[in-house]
């Protein structure tokens, strides 16, 4: 039987983690980040497809090609968080649950991070829990699934 698929989408910049800002960023890579994700998915009986990129488009269309084929989307949008509606837009026409990532807590930093056009289509935001936040944000993807062992 085929399990059900959380795609998981890295917005710009965050190709760099592990050399970015690590004071704020913490030094894991993606690639550390998307391991533990891909762990605890399978813990619950979940795979993981994940996408990196640092153009809005190409995030706009891979949440539209998850439209019936993915059971639900984690997303950290980096900086896009902020104002992109396409991204907004694009979530709001996806069916299944929605978690939205952030490895610094936006709230805590400058104004302008205060605002994320993602949180009103998202099911809920973890934010704030550096390199943990990928294991929670897969923990709640499984609950709001109802998966296996959640
Ligand atoms: C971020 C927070 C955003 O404000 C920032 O632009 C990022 C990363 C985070 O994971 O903390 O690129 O999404």
């Amino acid at each position: 039987m085929t399990r059900p698929l959380v795609l998981l989408l890295s917005g710009p910049n965050l190709n760099l983690l592990g050399e970015r800002e690590p004071d704020v960023y913490g030094t894991a890579t993606l690639e550390d980040h998307v391991a533990t994700a891909r762990a605890e998915a399978d813990r619950h009986g979940l795979d993981v497809e994940h996408l990196q990129t640092n153009h809005e488009g190409e995030l706009v269309e891979a949440i539209h090609a998850a439209r019936g084929r993915c059971a639900a989307i984690v997303i950290n949008p980096g900086a896009f968080t902020h104002y992109a509606w396409s991204i907004h837009d694009a979530l709001a026409a996806f069916a299944g649950p929605i978690v939205e990532l952030h490895l610094s807590n936006p709230h805590a930093r400058e104004p302008w991070r205060h605002t994320s056009v993602v949180a009103p289509v998202a099911s809920g935001t973890i934010a704030g829990f550096g390199a943990d936040g990928y294991r929670l944000a897969l923990d709640a993807t499984a609950k709001l699934l109802g998966a296996d062992g959640a």
